[in-house]
């Protein structure tokens, strides 16, 4: 600023002294700030000298003095402390619990493996743990190939002896990303209510197209749709559906022929354009659980079975009857049979490395045991649980035994199978089918002729005086095992 030189010296040096004393209160002013700005950034500036130098030491220090042993290297695993195999405190874990060379890994675990990664919750807290539906679509569509299931011939490379296992297991490597097969042959109408009330049951058989005589056996005695009467019991409504897969083989077009007949004359028929083989059929589980989802969702009840077993359908039906009853008894209705499944289940099983096996498969495709499952001869389960196994079943890469699939999506799921002795997938036990009123006995048997299941039908519904009260297998045991209880 340049002041404009219009007064005297008088006025010159008045404004000389203001200035000062403006300066010096300026000074003093600043001064103040710089004090109080100052202060603490110097101090501050100390702390950091002095942390710095602690930190430098104390690493000075840590490094390890000649002559002292080294740390030793950390274990590979965490073991908390405090807990040891004495006390009556759980076991620590003496091995990790999560796998550490997965190069070691048989074909199935290590891609399931990565599948269970990528779900799991604590890998990845973002994704919810009962997350949506169309989320678990978006994530199957996208690791199928949408457009037509094309054999995946790089699989080939991750078996490690893929060219020498048999043709079976070779097709089901290269084909198993793939479980979205158009429908050749629908029955949207099959569960439609009947006055106003759903199907109870809705009996869903494994056929094959040239097993046209069992179907009709089964159609004329057990498979009965309409109402069926308990033994007992009220009864109630079932429906029949066949789930068939297509036989290219036989490049015989009077087989599709014959079938569009039937399916028009019987309406139970559902076909997928699948190769219908044994370790195809897996894929008749997760495509008839996706078709009940959109077309039988509100039925009871659902039994999936061979074409070879025979039902005591009243029975079965005064059964599950009961468990509704004793279930809805003791909490809230229809919550509490979303875990339901009944058969004859299987514990403990291993995979058969037996070749010539029909059920073999080899190490380098799956290690380890079989979860708990029900014999696929004939298992029933609630329509409730069908809805939660398509949408775990998304989550499951396809296994080509379809009963131990059903067990992993299961044991996914944390349902336990429920054991009933009246299912016999695997016939009587020696001695017993020669007891007069066997048959009357249970619920389910395999293997029967479809001459046989005719016979069964007419001996089960009209049982002869003696056998009219016969009890089911599961109370026969207790009684039998309470007699030699006592005569002990
Ligand atoms: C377990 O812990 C108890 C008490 O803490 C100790 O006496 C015992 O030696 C430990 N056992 C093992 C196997 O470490
Ligand atoms: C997970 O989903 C449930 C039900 O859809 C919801 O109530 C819950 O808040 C979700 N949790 C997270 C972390 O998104
Ligand atoms: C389910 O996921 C879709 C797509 O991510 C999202 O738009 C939708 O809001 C989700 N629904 C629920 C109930 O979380
Ligand atoms: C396929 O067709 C052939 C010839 O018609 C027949 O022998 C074979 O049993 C059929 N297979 C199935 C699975 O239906
Ligand atoms: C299952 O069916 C598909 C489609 O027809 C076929 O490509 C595949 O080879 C079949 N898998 C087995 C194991 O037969
Ligand atoms: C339901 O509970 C009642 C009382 O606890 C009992 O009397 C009845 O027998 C039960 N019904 C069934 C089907 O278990
Ligand atoms: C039970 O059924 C079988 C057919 O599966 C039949 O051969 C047998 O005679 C029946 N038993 C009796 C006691 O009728």
């Amino acid at each position: 600023m340049n002041p404009v030189k219009t007064g005297g010296k008088d006025e010159l040096r008045t404004e000389a002294v203001q200035k000062a004393v403006m300066a010096c209160c300026l000074c003093q002013y600043r001064c103040r700030i710089l004090l109080c700005i100052c202060t603490p950034c110097i101090l501050l500036g100390c702390l950091f000298i002095y942390i710095t130098l602690a930190v430098c030491l104390s690493i000075n220090s840590s490094t390890t003095p000649v002559g002292m042993p080294r740390n030793p290297p950390l274990p590979p695993f965490f073991i908390a402390s405090g807990l040891n195999k004495s006390g009556i405190l759980a076991p620590f874990p003496i091995k990790s619990f999560w796998k550490y060379d997965l190069s070691k890994e048989a074909h199935w675990n290590l891609i399931q493996y990565v599948m269970d990664r990528q779900h799991s919750p604590i890998l990845h807290p973002g994704t919810n743990a009962s997350q949506n539906i169309s989320d678990l679509d978006r994530y199957s569509r996208s690791t199928q190939q949408s457009s037509g299931c094309f054999p995946n011939y790089e699989m080939i490379w991750t078996v490690s002896d893929y060219f020498s296992l048999p043709a079976q297991i070779q097709r089901f490597v290269i084909s198993m990303h793939c479980r979205d097969y158009p429908l050749l042959i629908d029955q949207p109408r099959v569960c439609s209510k009947h006055q106003s009330e759903a199907p109870m049951l809705l009996l869903a058989i494994k056929s094959q197209s040239s097993n046209f005589e069992n179907r009709q056996a089964i159609r004329k005695t057990w498979g009965r749709s309409g109402w069926v009467k308990g033994r007992v019991g009220k009864g109630g409504h079932v429906r029949r559906v066949f789930l068939l897969g297509t036989n290219h083989s036989g490049h015989n077009p009077g087989i599709k022929k014959n079938l569009r007949e039937e399916s028009n004359r019987y309406g139970d028929l559902l076909m997928w354009d699948f190769l219908d083989t044994f370790f195809n059929l897996t894929l008749k589980d997760v495509l008839f659980w996706d078709w009940f989802s959109k077309n039988c969702w509100d039925t009871r009840f659902v039994l999936k079975g061979d074409d070879d077993v025979f039902v005591r359908t009243p029975a079965l039906l005064d059964y599950l009857n009961n468990m509704e009853a004793v279930r809805s008894n003791t909490s809230g209705q229809s919550k509490t049979m979303e875990d339901f499944v009944v058969g004859d289940v299987i514990a403990s099983a291993v995979p058969s490395r037996l070749q010539s096996s029909k059920y073999f498969i080899p190490d380098s495709f799956y290690k380890g045991m079989y979860p708990l499952y029900a014999g696929g001869g004939g298992v029933v389960y609630s329509g409730a649980l069908v809805l939660r196994l398509l949408q775990v079943s998304k989550r499951v890469h396809l296994f080509p035994i379809d009963d131990v699939y059903l067990g992993m999506c299961l044991q996914r799921l944390g349902v336990v199978p429920i054991h009933h002795p009246a299912f016999l997938t695997f016939d009587f036990p020696e001695g017993e089918a020669k007891e007069h009123c066997a048959n009357h006995t249970v619920l389910l048997v395999h293997k029967r002729s479809p001459k046989e299941i005719q016979k069964l039908w007419v001996e089960t519904l009209r049982p002869s005086r003696k056998c009219r009260n016969t009890v089911l297998r599961d109370e026969l045991l207790e009684k039998k095992k309470k007699e030699q209880e006592q005569n002990l």
